[in-house]
């Protein structure tokens, strides 16, 4: 097969190298990727919101199969794109069309979603500028800590948490009326803190059946002890020890199966990765958000936890025959840690030349915003590499990545050296 992954960072690394191995790989293509994915393929240097740039890529490489990264392309549909162009329709799309891609696009549509469907959620409601003042009262009757949420994409950075309900409505009014997070913030939806603590689960579904892959807890904030700015991903471990059999049966029976089966009920034909981000509240799960690719970076532990050939699971993918496959994992843990450039996720410089990553030898060195220049490979990003390693445990897996990443040196790296710090070891 011909494969072509949209993205440019560890996640996508992730799945090229997962892929690489593959004995029924032809030719691999990533658009735009980076240092990492050159190592493995061929990088295209394309806009992958220019679908008819995607589409030029696709024609000229015979591609088979796109697997899409990062949400925004599918949020913008490039599945129903490629399946209503005649000369693209054969091509698998790994990745919901634009209607299932609204689980992640719209916070109101999720929320909807889990409501219908009896899915255990935190209580909502949403608001416009036109509702402005029902708004209000809804936060009088919540109890602090007060949560809003832009109902659109905001590179992550849509969701706002505050104590003070003055503060609350301040920044509703802010969000609504001022479009503080632009176009999607015009809405905004208003939801009941939960206390508890978060993992995300995943799964891979052909729009019938589907397969767990291995659940993954990730590290949000750019500071020890989770402080300060969110970033996309400080770093990463799998399995996630709190997450036993009996609680893991519980968010089988109450979200993934609820979920899958709204899925078919509403007619979403969603094909592609589901990504659950759950609380755990006492000993129950709720939905904090679905996502509806892979995270960043859970998939640089959770891929390299899949024993079985991607490319296998993914053509019983393409033939909806999912429920066919075995699936196998690595029962070790995968811890990644993730070094990133300094002054991120604020300002921060580009081009700094990053060296010895080829003397790391025990951890597997995923890319995340890197690019080659000349013989060099240099800093391209804010998140730059991922030093994923396995372990009996998080403490051993973890200690590995720390010992490896004392190889690696770029000006101004940074990296939180207390993954995994409030899980038992
Ligand atoms: P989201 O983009 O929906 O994942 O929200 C970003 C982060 O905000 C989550 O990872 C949680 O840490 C936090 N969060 C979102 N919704 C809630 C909630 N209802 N209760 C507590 N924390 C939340
Ligand atoms: N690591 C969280 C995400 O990919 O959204």
């Amino acid at each position: 097969m011909n494969i072509l992954i949209l993205g440019s960072g560890g996640r996508e690394h992730t799945l090229a190298w997962k892929i690489s191995q593959s004995k029924k790989l032809n030719k691999l293509f990533i658009a735009p990727g980076n240092a990492g994915t050159a190592q493995l393929g061929t990088n295209l240097p394309i806009d992958i919101l220019d679908f008819k740039a995607v589409k030029e890529t696709l024609l000229k490489h015979s591609i088979d199969m796109v697997i899409v990264g990062p949400e925004v392309p599918l949020v913008n549909g490039i599945h129903d794109f490629i399946a209503n162009d005649s000369q693209l329709q054969h091509i698998t799309v790994v990745g919901p069309k634009k209607r299932g891609a609204q689980l992640e696009g719209s916070k109101k549509f999720a929320k909807e979603f889990l409501f219908k469907h009896h899915i255990p959620t935190a209580a909502y409601q949403s608001f416009t500028s036109d509702t402005l003042k029902q708004g209000y009262q809804f936060l009088e009757k919540l109890s602090p800590p007060y949560v809003l949420k832009a109902d659109g994409l905001a590179a992550g950075k849509g969701v706002v948490i505050l104590e003070d309900i003055d503060e609350a409505k301040a920044e509703l009014t802010e969000m609504l009326t001022l479009q503080k997070f632009g176009k999607a913030s015009s809405e905004v939806v208003v939801e009941e803190f939960l206390d508890g603590i978060e993992m995300s689960c995943f799964v891979l579904t052909d729009g019938k059946n589907y397969i767990a892959l291995p659940n993954a807890k990730d590290y949000k904030r750019i500071g020890e002890g989770d402080t300060g700015l969110n970033t996309g991903g400080m770093g990463a471990v799998s399995p996630v020890p709190f997450a036993d059999a009996s609680f893991l049966q519980k968010v089988e029976d109450k979200i993934i199966k609820p979920t899958m089966n709204g899925l078919i009920k509403d007619t979403l034909d969603f094909q592609g990765f589901l990504f659950f981000g759950l609380i755990k509240v006492g000993d129950e799960p709720f939905v904090i958000e679905y996502n509806v690719r892979l995270g960043d970076p859970e998939t640089e532990v959770i891929i390299p936890r899949l024993k079985t050939d991607l490319l296998s699971i993914l053509e019983a993918y393409a033939h909806r025959q999912l429920d066919t496959i075995e699936i196998e994992f690595d029962s070790r843990t995968a811890a990644t840690v993730m070094l990133v450039s300094g002054g991120y996720p604020e300002a921060y410089e580009k081009g700094k030349e990053i060296t010895g990553i080829e003397n790391v030898q025990k951890s597997i060195v995923f890319h995340a915003g890197t690019k080659k220049d000349a013989e060099k490979v240099i800093t391209n990003g804010g998140r730059v590499l991922a030093i994923t390693s396995y372990g009996n445990g998080i403490q051993e897996a973890l200690q590995q990545s720390y010992q490896s990443i004392e190889n690696i040196r770029f000006e101004k790296m940074k990296y939180r050296t207390d993954i995994g710090f409030d899980l038992k070891r």
